[in-house]
């Protein structure tokens, strides 16, 4: 496994495969590896020739007031869990680096925003959206990975790859979980230990929520007010949003019916977590 710094070298090497005829897999990341990046990684690895893996905590897609400094960030072990899973290419660039001047030209994201993190991250896709771009282009990839813990991402960057017409693949993988069902997260080392412990109440209220459905429930008012009082009940976490619309349009719904997302946010002393199921009817 090889790790680069900089934009040219890895190009240069990259071109290389990609004359060679080999199929690239990229999975982009902020780092502090788990097991939810782990199986984006292995899901890389069955389906190209060369996995890359991007690790760059993208300062444009946080807000003045959010934990750019605070995310955690730990190389050292990252590379080693690359290596367990078979990543051929680290692209582990500086800030300079990816923005060595004041981007003069940043995507701006229409769509699929006015929603869930979009609405109290004001900016956030953007900056997604514009890393995104410039990744792209440097690592031409064949397929890109993408957790759907982050589902508003996920159609986000369909929205990117389809308008700005890049010729890759976006291969969404599901929400890896603890055993006690919190969604696996980088940000979860930030919960003080007692909000660990009430943090899976997020995934049962979902669940709940599931299983309302299930027996004939389909009026999304309901369904969020079941989730709220099961996170409300067992949780200190303040509910930033909880909301349900049809997936991937991200359009509100009068009925659950289709394919639909139930989202959450939960905000904790010092990290807000998010979480959603997707369920098609
Ligand atoms: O999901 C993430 O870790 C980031 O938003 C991404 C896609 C790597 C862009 O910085």
């Amino acid at each position: 496994m090889k790790v680069y710094t900089k934009i040219s070298d890895l190009r240069t090497d990259l071109f290389k495969e990609k004359a060679a005829g080999k199929t690239i897999g990229f999975v982009p990341t902020m780092g502090y590896l788990h097991e939810g990046h782990a199986s984006l990684m292995d899901q890389a690895r069955k389906e190209n020739d060369v996995v890359v893996l991007s690790i760059f905590v993208n300062p444009l897609q946080f807000g003045p007031k959010e934990d750019f400094a605070s995310y955690p960030r730990d190389f050292e072990r990252d590379k080693q869990v690359a290596v367990n899973h078979g990543v051929d290419y680290i692209f582990h660039p500086a800030a300079e680096e990816m923005y060595p001047t004041k981007p003069s030209v940043i995507a701006v994201v229409k769509d699929r925003t006015d929603v869930l993190c979009g609405t109290s991250r004001p900016g956030h896709f953007d900056g997604v959206a514009t890393v995104l771009t410039k990744l792209f282009n440097i690592v031409l990839p064949n397929r890109v990975y993408f957790g759907l813990k982050d589902a508003q991402q996920v159609a986000v960057v369909d929205g990117l790859v389809n308008d700005y017409n890049f010729p890759i693949e976006i291969v969404p993988v599901p929400t890896v979980r603890e055993e006690d069902g919190l969604a696996k997260s980088s940000r979860n080392v930030n919960l003080l230990p007692e909000e660990r412990k009430q943090a899976p109440a997020i995934y049962q209220a979902l669940k709940i929520a599931e299983r309302a459905i299930d027996t004939g429930e389909k009026d999304p008012d309901s369904l969020v007010k079941i989730v709220e009082s099961h996170i409300n009940e067992n949780t200190d976490g303040i509910v930033d949003y909880i909301e349900i619309y049809s997936y991937p349009e991200l359009k509100v719904i009068e009925q659950v019916n289709g394919k639909i997302i139930i989202a959450v946010a939960v905000r904790f002393s010092k990290v807000r977590l998010i979480d959603n199921l997707i369920i098609q009817l």
